[in-house]
């Protein structure tokens, strides 16, 4: 500042007003700390989705919420387990205010399981914890994730997406049972047939 006051372009600023260049260069520090932040959460975000197997739903596929219940894949007969003639299994079900249909999954353990899900009247979001399954549930999509369970066990989630007043009431549950308890190809499972 000492020498800024001998130029008589620069006169003395008054007490408590910060010198344009100290005021740039801390913008500067600011805007590097700022981008090093995005830099770390965005980073973040690349290894938690890549070590966790996460990935954005990647099929868009459109039902009609207002007939589900009449016609097409999910009529209430066809929800639930059934096990496909390649030993995989397909897991149908319909979330609606305020309950996952059918209310318990079983499923086999070690063995791809395609879980296709849609709404019946506002979006919805399943997820199964320490899992890959993670979704929201939008009225008018399928929602389609695929996942293989490694231990059995019973999963018991609520739903994860604000649907109304008895959000906190809706939970789904997904028993991981031994894969001889499953069933031969083409039989359907629940939880009360075991
Ligand atoms: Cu369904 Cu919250």
């Amino acid at each position: 500042m000492a020498e800024s006051t001998s130029n008589p372009l620069h006169p003395p600023l008054p007490d408590g007003i910060v010198p344009e260049e100290v005021v740039i260069r801390t913008e500067k520090r600011w805007l590097m700390i700022m981008l090093a932040m995005l830099a770390v959460m965005l980073a973040v975000i690349v290894v938690s989705a890549i070590m966790g197997a996460l990935h954005p739903a990647s099929n868009v596929e459109v039902i009609d919420p207002t007939t589900l219940h009449l016609q097409g894949e999910f009529v209430e007969s066809n929800l639930g387990t059934a096990v496909e003639p390649d030993g995989s299994v397909t897991v149908r079900i319909i979330a609606e205010q305020y309950e996952f249909v059918p209310r318990c999954l079983q499923v086999p353990v070690g063995t791809p399981v395609k879980f296709r899900i849609t709404s019946a009247d506002v979006i919805h979001g399943f997820l199964l914890p320490d899992t890959n399954v993670n979704t929201m549930v939008v009225p008018g999509f399928v929602a389609e994730v695929r996942t293989r369970f490694a231990k059995v066990g019973d999963y018991v989630m609520p739903c994860h997406e604000f649907c109304g007043l008895g959000h906190h009431g809706m939970w789904a549950h997904v028993r991981v049972v031994p894969r001889e308890q499953v069933g031969k190809p083409l039989e359907r499972v629940t939880c009360a047939t075991q």
